[in-house]
């Protein structure tokens, strides 16, 4: 029986809630099941970390998570230290650091849970974003010269790279083709964005002649955010850059019926190093410390988690404990204008576990 290593990063704000959350739901998966067994590292790292050392992590974090099978993180921002550095110095880093490419953000209307789509089936909205996590907008490239002076400039550089751009498309058709409806959406913007984009597109066309057997399409980006809202049926799998996929992954998360519930997978899926699993929602700190984050979104992290460990029974388990607790009304947090705290979601997803029909 193999233990899994996991490594638990709480971070900052209400990640110091909903981690703790998640580690107790896989410790009752574990207790209900003697051949699952993990064994858990916390790591104190974050806006506090920094105020001991000016530094989000220590010089050698990356090789004191190297030798994990995972990563459950909590969110990283605090009101006190510029975006910027509480990001790049601890997420960031890792997701980078690890080379975590491909960031998957499965979205569907769980039972119990109101959508804004009035006109929408529970199972019209199931949808997986695929975002390209390692370069694009989001790699750090650019500067800022004459600061203070009126001539002051500055530039955020887009940087794709061929095989950066191939490897995230071929992900996403391979991820498209496990699911029921083969189908994929490739986003970009190469109508206005006249080089990357246009890289990005023509890629796509050659990827696809690889799987013949997985329906594509394109959408511009400002089209997809549309047809999301009013043809959600009509998308499943959808690879869009960096930054896109990071704008059109809230709405699909809000479209699901809150941030509090979205999952996040930043994976590396050639297994060299440990991949990091996470709520997509950030700090909060106006709500933090006050028992009312919605640990959901951990707790879906978690199931990715568990599938990408090797652990799809004990994965299906967790998802339905989860759905069990979501469908309850009474056990909605404020998020989804309930009143239920952090604790009462995390006991009935450990009793739902307990009590499920495993063994
Ligand atoms: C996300 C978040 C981050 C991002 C923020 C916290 C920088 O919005 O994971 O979607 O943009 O990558
Ligand atoms: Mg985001």
């Amino acid at each position: 029986m193999k233990i899994h290593r996991i490594a638990t990063i709480p971070g900052d704000g209400i990640g110091k809630e909903v981690v703790p959350a998640g580690r107790r739901v896989l410790e009752a998966l574990a207790a209900t099941d003697p051949a699952l067994r993990f064994e858990f590292e916390d790591f104190d790292w974050g806006g506090d970390y920094y105020r001991r050392h000016g530094r989000m992590m220590p010089e050698d974090g990356l090789d004191r998570l190297r030798g994990k099978d995972a990563i459950l993180f909590g969110s990283a921002g605090d009101p006190d230290i510029p975006d910027h550095v509480t990001l790049w110095g601890l997420r960031l880093r890792i997701c980078q650091g690890f080379d975590q490419y491909a960031n998957v953000r499965p979205t569907r209307i769980l039972p119990g849970i109101d959508s804004p789509l009035k006109r929408c089936a529970p199972g019209d909205l199931d949808w997986v974003i695929v975002r390209e996590n390692s370069e694009g907008e989001y790699s750090g490239a650019g500067g800022r010269v004459h600061q203070g002076f009126p001539n002051e400039a500055a530039t955020d550089v887009t940087i794709m790279t061929r095989s950066g751009v191939e490897r995230i498309i071929r992900y996403a058709f391979e991820l498209a083709r496990t699911r029921p409806r083969k189908q994929l959406t490739v986003v970009s913007k190469s109508n206005a964005q006249r080089h990357a984009m246009v890289m990005w597109d023509e890629i796509a066309v050659s990827v696809s002649r690889d799987f013949p057997d997985v329906k594509w399409d394109k959408e511009l980006v400002d089209a997809a955010t549309a047809r999301m809202v009013n043809r959600p049926a009509t998308l499943d799998t959808i690879v869009a850059t960096n930054l896109h996929a990071d704008i059109l992954s809230d709405l699909a998360a809000a479209l699901a019926g809150s941030l509090g519930i979205a999952p996040t997978g930043n994976i590396d899926p050639q297994r060299r190093f440990p991949s990091m699993f996470e709520p997509i929602h950030g700090s909060a700190f106006d709500i933090m410390g006050k028992g009312l984050a919605n640990p959901v979104g951990t707790f879906w992290s978690a199931v990715m988690l568990l599938e990408h460990v090797g652990e799809p029974a004990a994965a299906s388990r967790l998802m339905a404990a989860i759905e069990k607790v979501t469908a309850d009304p009474s056990l909605h947090t404020r998020d989804l204008g309930g009143s239920a705290t952090t604790e009462q979601v995390t006991s009935a997803v450990c009793n739902a576990l307990g009590a499920g029909s495993h063994r």
